[in-house]
């Protein structure tokens, strides 16, 4: 049998960085653990446009659709602000996702002990916080025709389109069901469906589909009043359900309850292929932050985290993605803190390789 195959796309801003600690971890499991990834690297985002002209060359498309997983760093920057929308750097990423079918985008935020205090807010609502937020990815307002800007008399008009068939309805809360199963058997659904119709469609399916999970407690929010529970008691939540933009807005809320948008990795998977993975794109849910970059102050760790997700998620390694996250633990628990983990009585943070070096000594020191 050949190795599991891994493509990198390291992309814009701190990307490159966070991406070289990943190498490394890689690499340690292929040393320590036998388990060797043929890896291959491309370009994304403003990167493939300098070298290409386009934020995603066909041949790294198609490189994607053939490994058993995509792991990406970040894109953008506001050296590509002036790109033709068409071009800029975020297109790529929307590329990869619509033509992968990545319908199913979780994204966890967990709130790790050493870093409690770092929340916004009161301590003893989000310590041992650790939701999981389903984010359907290929579809809805993102997607939907039509769209453009419009004359129309003397004016221009900016046009979207919120769009779900029930298919995509059904598939996307399947996958999150199927995650509550594993869990806390509790889903929350979030949607409009006092405003729009496309929520009042997502409501009855998601009920549908609850048929087929009996063992599951299913609510319902509005998403305006999911956001304010979510700030409120995030603990009330364990999987939450929800359509491409609100689950845009919401899970950049989750991720800041727990204090550090650079902690957070993210998984986006499709549909099984032919050895039974599930195609599947791994990246952090920070960005490229381009004001740090170059500096090797960024902080790896939601990049490394994504690798564990994948070593769970399409290569069925949960003890090892479960080695993984303790050795990030261990680091945080320590003392070990990058510049955005610093608290307001400073101290001095280490840098991006010396973080991804802690955490290496302390995969080694769980063997
Ligand atoms: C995200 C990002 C993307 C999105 C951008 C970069 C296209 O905000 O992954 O949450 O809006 O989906
Ligand atoms: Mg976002």
């Amino acid at each position: 049998m050949s190795n599991p195959s891994l493509l990198i796309l390291p992309g814009d801003g701190i990307g490159p960085e966070v991406m070289a600690e990943v190498r490394k971890i890689i690499d340690w499991y292929g040393a320590k653990r036998g388990l060797v990834f043929d890896v291959s690297e491309d370009l994304v985002g403003g990167a493939a446009y300098d070298a290409h002209g386009t934020p995603l060359h066909d041949d790294t498309m198609a490189k994607a659709q053939a490994v058993d997983a995509v792991l990406l760093g970040a894109v953008g920057g506001p050296k590509y602000d002036v790109l033709d929308f068409s071009v800029k750097p975020e297109r790529g990423l929307l590329r990869l996702r619509k033509e992968m079918d990545l319908f199913s985008n979780l994204r966890p935020a967990q709130c790790f002990d050493a870093l409690a205090d770092f929340s916004s807010l009161k301590k003893d609502v989000v310590a041992g916080l650790d939701i999981m937020i389903v984010r359907e990815l290929t579809s809805g307002v993102y997607f939907g025709e039509p769209r453009g800007i419009f004359k129309e008399g003397n004016e221009r008009v900016g046009i979207n389109t919120q769009r779900y068939t029930e298919s995509e309805i059904a598939r996307v809360a399947r996958s999150a069901f199927d995650l509550a199963m594993k869990r806390g058997k509790k889903l929350c659904s979030m949607e409009k469906a006092n405003v729009m119709e496309s929520g009042i469609l997502w409501r009855d399916v998601v009920t549908e589909v609850s048929r087929e999970y009996p063992e599951v407690e299913l609510s319902h929010m509005y998403a305006d009043a999911g956001a304010m529970q979510l700030t409120r008691w995030p603990k009330q939540f364990d999987v939450i359900v929800t359509d491409n933009l609100f689950g845009d807005l919401l899970s950049d809320l989750a991720a800041m309850l727990t204090g550090s948008l650079g902690m957070l990795p993210s998984a986006s998977l499709g549909a099984p292929m032919e050895n039974g993975r599930p195609k599947a794109l791994y990246e952090p849910v920070h960005g490229s932050a381009p004001d740090i970059a170059g500096q090797g102050k960024a902080n790896p760790i939601a990049c490394i985290l994504s690798f564990a997700m994948a070593l769970r998620y399409s290569f069925d390694q949960g003890p090892e993605a479960a080695r993984l996250e303790s050795a990030v633990e261990k680091v945080l628990a320590d003392g070990v803190r990058t510049a955005d983990l610093m608290g307001p009585d400073g101290g001095v943070p280490v840098s991006t390789t010396e973080m991804g070096d802690a955490i290496l000594a302390a995969l080694d020191a769980s063997l």
